[in-house]
């Protein structure tokens, strides 16, 4: 292993469950040092390709290695060199913090003293110390995630694999999350996540790949990702929903280019490169004789992004959620 190698670099991934290729071709190179996001909706993929990379799944067709290391012929380096967090979901519920982290570490060959000074280190990071001596039955999920993400790091691995870090978990909460990830990086770690959220790749991630139906479909930093939907979005509520096509007849001529119409009736997001253009849709409505009910100015969310990409919005039925 050499800290000059790539962090990762995967060649034509390629995973299939049966006749479904839940990963079809998919190149990644995340750089040492670096935060690097992998966006994608339900179903797109993002747990399976990290399995494969963590050894946890066998790689159907291509290739990949991890700071030079072949993840196929050497799996035993890769699991020294790679923390993975959501692996240690069958801990004690009975057991403390505390014991869990320890026993963690003992179950890696770690010394009994040092487990122990190790745990409260850990504890002391994550900001779990109040917590430390409770039963993890009485955790919050924000804490559960915290405490996954420590054990994980107990073998002090180089790169992290975090897979949707922060869905489920509340503002603040999420937070926290984003700068404890962000000190791993000041530590020196690099860091591979997953997302559905597009803010949450466009706070943390140097880099993103988005993934679709097991495929790349995109790859940039988040401000190049953004730019394929333009600076912000234009949200309008119409307030009466049969002029929807009057409406987008309107965007197009102000702007050249087609609104995003949204499932719920009457609602339609523009995408917009300069956030005051939003004034000359609003006046050209008027003069138009449609009227809104709601109006709002906000940054592009994922399903724009997506849909700028692949032209398919990110709620599509046939890949519900069945892995969670
Ligand atoms: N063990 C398995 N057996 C069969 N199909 C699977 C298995 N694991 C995943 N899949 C399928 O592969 C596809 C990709 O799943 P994956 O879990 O990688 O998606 P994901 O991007 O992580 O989605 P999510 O955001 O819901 O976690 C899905 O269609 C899923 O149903
Ligand atoms: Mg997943």
């Amino acid at each position: 292993m050499s800290i000059t190698e790539p962090a990762v670099r995967a060649e034509g991934l390629v995973k299939a469950f049966g006749e479904h290729r839940a990963v079809d071709g998919i190149d990644l190179d995340v750089r040492a040092g670096e935060i690097f996001g992998v966006l994608g909706p339900n179903g797109a993929g993002k747990t399976t390709t990290l399995r494969m990379l963590a050894t946890l799944l066998p790689i159907d067709a291509g290739r990949a290695e991890i700071f030079g290391v072949d993840v196929a012929a050497d799996p035993h380096v890769i699991r020294q060199l790679v923390g993975v967090t959501g692996q240690y979901a069958s801990v004690d519920e009975n057991l403390t913090a505390r014991e869990n982290l320890w026993l963690f570490s003992r179950l890696q060959g770690i010394p009994s003293a040092r487990a122990k000074r190790l745990a409260t280190e850990l504890l002391g990071r994550f900001g779990l110390e109040e917590a430390a001596d409770k039963a993890l039955a009485h955790f919050s999920g924000g804490m559960r995630r915290r405490l996954d993400l420590a054990a994980s790091l107990i073998t002090r691995p180089p790169l992290i694999f975090l897979d949707e870090p922060t869905t489920g978990l509340d503002p603040r909460t999420r937070g926290q999350m984003w700068d404890t990830i962000r000190g791993l990086v000041a530590d020196g770690c690099t860091v591979l996540l997953t997302t559905q959220y597009l803010d949450e790749a466009d706070q943390l991630a140097d880099r993103v790949a988005v993934i679709d139906r097991g495929r790349k479909v995109a790859e940039g930093t988040p401000d190049e990702l953004k730019t394929a939907v333009g600076d912000s979005t234009l949200q309008l509520l119409l307030a009466e929903p049969g002029e929807v096509p009057a409406a987008v007849g309107v965007v197009r001529r102000v702007l050249g280019s087609d609104p995003v119409l949204s499932p719920e009736q009457g609602r339609l997001n523009v995408a917009l490169d300069q956030a005051d253009r939003a004034a000359d849709v609003l006046i050209a409505l008027r003069t138009a004789g449609i009227s809104i009910s709601s109006v709002s100015v906000a940054k592009p969310s994922l399903d724009e992004v997506f849909l700028a990409l692949t032209g398919h919005g990110t709620d599509d039925p046939t890949k519900a959620k069945e892995n969670r």
